[in-house]
C-alpha cells in the first residue's frame, strides 16, 4: 500500500477536452454493478445533451476513465465489482474562490477483506481539483484537535473560516495536476499505509464551465452500504 495519499495516474485521459461548453448545472450519479454501468448510455447522454460534446466521444472518454481506474484498483474483481460514479456539470460560480481544504471522510463501512480504497477524479472541462502536497507541517495542521481546521470542516460554507485555513496553508505546495489527468487520492477512513489522507479542494471555477467526474469502487456490500446510508437504489 502506498504512503502517498495522492497519485497522478501515468497516462492522461485525453489531451483535448471532449467538450467546451456546459448548458446548465446538472448532476449524474450511479450506484451499482460496474458491468451494468458499461452497458448503460445515460451518463454520456446526459453530458452530451447538456453540452456541445458528441455522445460517442463522451461515452468513449467515460468508459476509458472507468477502465483505467478500475485496472488501477488493487482489489480483486469481486471486491471491486461495484461502483459509485458522479458527474457534476457546473456553470461559473463564485463559491470556490476561497478553497475548501478538507479530507474526505468515510463513504461506506469498509469490507475488511478489501484492499486499498480511495477515490479517482478527473475533469473533462475546466480547472482540476486542487491538492496540497503531503508535508509534516500540513499533517500537523490538518487535525481534528486543531480548532481552526475543525471549525472550517464543520462549517464548510463559511468563507471566513475557509480563509483562515487557506491563509494558514499558504506556504504549502500544491500538486500540479496536468489537464486531462486522473488523480487517485486516499480518504480519511482507509487512508494509506501511514494513515494519511489527501487534503484537497474544489478549484476556483469563477470563470469557467466545469465537468467533474469522480468514481469509487467497492464490493457489492460496500457500495450497498453507501446506498443504504444515502437512501438511494443499488442498480444490479
Ligand atoms: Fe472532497
Amino acid at each position: 500500500m502506498s504512503t502517498n495519499p495522492i497519485e497522478i495516474l501515468p497516462h492522461p485521459l485525453f489531451l483535448t477536452s471532449p467538450l467546451s461548453e456546459v448548458q446548465e448545472p446538472k448532476e449524474y450519479k450511479y450506484f451499482g454493478n460496474l458491468d451494468t454501468l458499461f452497458a448503460k448510455t445515460d451518463a454520456a447522454e446526459i453530458v452530451a445533451s447538456n453540452s456541445d460534446g458528441e455522445f460517442t466521444v463522451i461515452k468513449k472518454v467515460i468508459d476509458e476513465f472507468l477502465h483505467i481506474t478500475h485496472d488501477h484498483c488493487s482489489g480483486n474483481p469481486d471486491q471491486e465489482s461495484s461502483v459509485y460514479i458522479q458527474i457534476r456539470m457546473t456553470k461559473p460560480t463564485q463559491n470556490w474562490r476561497i478553497p475548501r481544504w478538507h479530507h474526505d471522510g468515510r463513504y461506506f463501512k469498509p469490507d475488511p477483506s478489501c484492499t486499498e480504497g480511495g477515490k479517482y477524479v478527473t475533469t473533462l472541462l475546466g480547472p482540476p481539483t486542487l491538492f496540497l502536497k503531503p508535508s509534516s507541517t500540513l499533517s500537523s495542521y490538518a487535525l481534528r484537535d486543531n480548532e481552526e481546521w475543525k471549525n472550517a470542516q464543520r462549517e464548510s460554507g463559511n468563507e471566513k473560516l475557509r480563509k483562515i485555513v487557506d491563509d494558514a496553508l499558504k506556504e504549502e505546495e500544491r500538486v500540479h495536476v496536468p489537464f486531462g489527468s486522473i488523480v487517485w487520492f486516499a480518504n480519511m477512513w482507509k487512508g494509506t499505509a501511514d494513515g494519511s489522507a489527501a487534503v484537497h479542494s474544489e478549484p476556483d471555477m469563477s470563470d469557467s464551465d466545469r465537468v467533474f467526474v469522480t468514481v469509487m469502487y467497492g464490493s457489492e456490500v460496500e457500495i450497498g452500504d453507501l446506498c443504504h446510508s444515502w437512501e438511494v437504489e443499488y442498480q444490479v
